[in-house]
């Protein structure tokens, strides 16, 4: 067959397709021809605590070892830091195949698009990105386009792309990334899409092979899923139950990271602070990671997210040490009113988060916090919503990630009527951002005249004169500093700060000072 037949029977194929899918509206299971269990919310509710099983045995199968010879991929992320981390290992997984990278979409062979459900809009661009593929797809008929992340573990989402998309070569979920290699196989033989998600989650699976978006900054993951069912939130069905690392995989990867000249870690999961409850047989939690990760010699290391339940004593101890751990806690509280925290399932007050607050503010002085708020939750009063507002003023938060309620099918919030109108919302969202902004500006503003810890990251992306990177409490500096700093941490003497910037002139790279624990 040449070119021009081989294109015209793939758009006829696609053609097949699309009439199959309009005629079809109901029944889709001729579709689920490979391992597929529907995604099914109730079925994530009623996991259990079995144990989790650990997988050390990945690696590529010889059958598909050539499989990307001669072809690119692009992979499109959305949302969270965990997505960004998930794209790092699936890029691992099809350069090991033999793909290479592109950035130029016309031509890519394989287009992943990683995707959020966190909020409605974050599904909004999805959808219309896929939408734009459409064309794509038919100029090329042989391009394969994947579609993976957290809105492929909803069954409307996977309905909807099966009905409206078949542009769509791959469906996969966020617990089977490891599957990668077959999926493709199965793409590039199979006419019908290839839907494979599971709705229970798999094993941990270690040595995935990864390539970083990066040389200077790494994500680790320390644990996957979320049990805390906050009742707004689709992260617990999405992406499954807690299930953490083994420590010493933990560790490992860290030290490796630190061999090969790696600045700054930053440690994941979704509520990190549950990490080793689920681990049978020891009594290891973060406070303990914390602890020994610090004994590393890595300059910097993070941890998101932690949720303010349980942010014990020992964390607070480990960071208020001063080595590695940075003095930077995001700790959302999502509203400073009793009765909305309780509605949304936080199982913290107002009053024990300020305790909290305080506690830590005590032990460690010069801590930088953030958070995340939601305005406009079924019901909130516009005196619930003040009571966010006064929080933020006792606080005092050096910046806050904002949102307007979205309803998530499937969570428990999605039942409940709400008779806040869309405009009040938007106008809460307004005022909250206000404060938000004042803040953000005095805590910029207290840098005028010292000096900071820099970690270079490269040149700003306005002039390439100019290098820029982040103090360890996450601010942005830019500064004049030959292009040799770039991956060392410098001293920068802040001459102006701005809203979310601060321009500064470059010192000296830091004198390494080594505070063990
Ligand atoms: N609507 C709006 N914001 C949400 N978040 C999570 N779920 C929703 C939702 N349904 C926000 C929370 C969380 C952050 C990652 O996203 O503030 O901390
Ligand atoms: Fe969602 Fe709550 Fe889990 Fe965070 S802690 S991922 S907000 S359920």
């Amino acid at each position: 067959m040449n070119e021009e037949q081989r294109k015209q029977s793939s758009i006829n194929i696609l053609d097949e397709r699309d009439k199959k899918a309009e005629k079809e509206t109901k029944d889709y299971s001729k579709y689920f021809e490979h391992v597929y269990q529907p995604p099914s919310l109730k079925e994530a509710k009623k996991r259990g605590k079995q144990s989790v099983q650990y997988n050390d045995d990945f690696k590529i199968e010889e059958k598909y070892r050539n499989m990307g010879l001669g072809r690119t991929f692009l992979i499109k992320t959305y949302g969270c830091q965990m997505n960004a981390h998930d794209t790092e290992v699936m890029a691992g997984i099809l350069s090991a195949l033999g793909y290479q990278a592109t950035d130029d979409i016309n031509t890519a062979d394989v287009i992943l698009i990683n995707t959020c459900a966190i909020r409605e809009n974050a599904e909004n661009k999805v959808f219309s990105e896929i939408g734009n593929l459409k064309h794509l797809k038919r100029e090329r008929p042989d391009a394969l386009i994947g579609v993976c992340g957290c809105m492929s573990q909803e069954e409307s989402v996977v309905n909807k792309i099966l009905k409206s998309y078949q542009n769509v070569d791959m469906i996969f979920g966020t617990h089977n990334i490891h599957r990668l290699p077959a999926i493709l196989e199965e793409a590039y033989l199979s006419k019908a899409m290839v839907v494979e998600v599971w709705s229970k989650e798999g094993d941990v699976v270690e040595n995935l092979p990864k390539v970083r978006a990066g040389n200077i900054k790494a994500w680790v993951n320390i644990m996957y899923g979320c049990d805390k069912f906050c009742t707004y939130c689709i992260v617990p069905f999405t992406r499954g139950k807690e299930r953490s690392r083994r420590p010493e995989d933990i560790i490992e990867e860290v030290r490796g990271l630190a061999r090969e000249g790696y600045q700054e870690i930053t440690l994941l999961g979704q509520n990190v602070n549950s990490y080793g409850k689920d681990i049978e047989g020891i009594d290891y939690g973060l406070g303990d990671l914390l602890e020994d990760i610090s004994k590393i010699d890595i300059p910097r290391v993070r941890f998101t997210t932690s949720h303010p339940w349980d942010f014990t004593d020992r964390m607070i101890d480990i960071i208020a040490k001063g080595g590695n751990i940075v003095p930077h806690i995001h700790l959302p509280v999502q509203s400073g009113n009793d009765a909305v925290l309780k509605i949304m399932g936080r199982k913290y007050t107002r009053e024990s988060y300020l305790e909290l607050v305080n506690k830590i503010k005590t032990a460690i002085p010069d801590i930088a916090l953030t958070t995340d708020i939601i305005v406009g939750y079924p019901n909130e009063t516009e005196a619930q919503f003040e009571e966010t507002l006064s929080l933020y003023d006792e606080v005092e938060f050096e910046h806050a990630y904002t949102y307007i309620y979205s309803q998530r099918d499937g969570t428990p919030a999605a039942k409940m009527k709400d008779n806040v109108p869309q405009d009040v919302k938007k106008a809460r969202l307004q005022a909250l951002n206000k404060k938000v902004s004042y803040y953000s500006e005095r805590a910029m503003s207290k840098y005028e005249g010292e000096i900071v810890q820099v970690l270079c990251e490269g040149t700003s992306k306005r002039d390439d004169t100019v290098l820029s990177g982040y103090t360890d409490k996450n601010k942005l500096v830019n500064f004049k500093a030959p292009k040799s700093m770039i991956g060392k941490i410098v001293d920068v003497k802040i001459d102006e700060a701005k809203q979310y910037s601060l321009n500064g002139t470059f010192v000296q790279q830091t004198q390494k000072t080594v505070v063990m624990p």
